[in-house]
């Protein structure tokens, strides 16, 4: 059969993620992958896990084997709650969602909220997935660039004035505040108040997307935009994926009542719940008091490996880029000097034997701007590769 003939429209207008078909020649034998943004499989806390596992079936098996609520168990929920109160986020049970991964949590928020042709802010470079998820919903996406301290502030105001102006306000904004995927970069504390003052002059809704914020190597911690944010403007969502491990698939969402009881109704048509078990299992370990010291344990592992990449960078690439070092998180994003195609040059690097991903993959379209960048990650990647695979690209490029 011809299967384009009944393929729908929208799927057969998006495109694959750049990032999942690089994945698979990063899997070749002896390739150094700096592409993946996967946590290292050296900090999933295995031993943990089995014996939260082994808990919740000895005690609970009928319950966690069961369907059970679309918002999550309640459990994980005041679990959640009480993380996110240490984090500054004041909320109740029904302002939180439990998802299957913050990709869901993405889908979920376009479901409710975006019409085909709706216009969308994200950050210029952003996180590919969202963008595929903001494709697949048919939106209007406009890229804001993000320096050393985050998206430009006062572009972000003319662009949403200008539409404002024309009576046409972009639904939501999208940001990945602290250690963003893919710059590296965190957003200074002014700005995140400077977009709450934005979120309320032009009632507008913010998509707060804050998987990394607990894996911090220096600096001082700062604040979500939703601590911030008394009146429910902010949409925040975090994950499980990095700081636990991603196989799981749970994560959460924070948000005002009315916006969760619509994302309950769009999730009853896409899975009914996560997985009671795997909540089960993250519930238990947080109510062990677990995280914390698997932090203490992961956060040193990934800083020294950030740190090896950071002074990599620094001696092989000198005054030839523009470079913001990582205070956290996985990613270093580096601008070349020269004006390079980091795509065409994709190709050169894999017959070296090592993948990064290009930095056109970070924009809505082909922006030029993102031309001469690349991402890289040192999450997965043993130390010696780290040093190795920067020395290559910098030969190459
Ligand atoms: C910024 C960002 N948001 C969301 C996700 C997806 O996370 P999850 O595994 O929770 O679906 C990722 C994963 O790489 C990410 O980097």
């Amino acid at each position: 059969m011809d299967y384009n003939k009944i393929f729908s429209d929208g799927i057969v207008s998006l495109p694959p993620s750049p990032i999942r078909e690089l994945l698979k020649v990063s899997q070749r034998p002896g390739v150094i992958s700096l592409a993946g943004g996967n946590p290292s499989p050296d900090t999933f806390p295995v031993e943990d896990l089995k014996i939260c596992f082994e808990k919740v079936m000895g005690e609970k098996p009928q319950k966690i084997l069961q369907y059970s609520p679309t918002e999550g168990l309640s459990e994980l929920i005041e679990a959640v709650r009480s993380l996110s109160l240490e984090d500054g986020i004041k909320c109740e049970m029904d302002n939180i969602l439990i998802t299957t991964g913050s990709q869901q949590g993405m889908d979920l928020v376009c479901k409710i909220l975006l019409n085909p042709g709706d216009e969308v802010i994200v950050e210029l470079p952003t996180y590919p997935g969202s963008l595929h998820t903001l494709r697949s919903y048919k939106a209007k996406i406009t890229g804001v660039p993000v320096d050393e301290k985050g998206i430009n502030v006062n572009l972000l105001e003319d662009i949403i004035r200008e539409r404002a102006m024309k009576g046409k306000i972009p639904k939501f904004i999208y940001t990945i505040p602290t250690f963003q995927n893919p710059s590296g970069t965190t957003l200074s504390e002014e700005r995140r108040k400077y977009i709450i003052q934005i979120a309320k002059k032009y009632e507008i809704i913010v998509v707060e997307d804050d998987p990394y914020s607990k894996l911090r190597y220096s600096g001082k911690f700062i604040k979500s935009i939703k601590s911030y944010d008394e009146e429910g403007f902010v949409i925040y969502m975090n994950s499980f994926s990095k700081i636990f491990c991603p196989g799981v698939r749970v994560a959460w969402m924070i948000a005002d009542k009315e916006i969760i009881k619509k994302m309950i109704i769009a999730k009853q048509g896409m899975d009914l719940h996560t997985s009671s078990l795997n909540q089960a299992i993250i519930a238990e370990f947080l109510k062990q008091g677990k995280l914390k010291s698997h932090l203490d344990r992961i956060v040193p592992y990934y800083r020294e490996k950030c740190d090896i990449m950071v002074k990599t960078v620094n001696e092989c690439f000198g005054n030839r880029i523009i470079f913001t070092s990582p205070e956290g998180g996985f990613f270093s994003w580096i601008t070349l000097k020269q004006d390079i195609d980091t795509k065409e040059f994709i190709y050169k690097a894999i017959e070296r034997g090592v993948v990064y991903v290009p930095g056109s993959s970070f924009g809505p379209g082909e922006e030029k701007e993102l031309k001469s960048s690349l991402r890289l990650s040192f999450a997965t990647v043993n130390k010696n590769d780290i040093k190795k695979g920067i020395e290559i690209l910098s030969e190459i490029f």
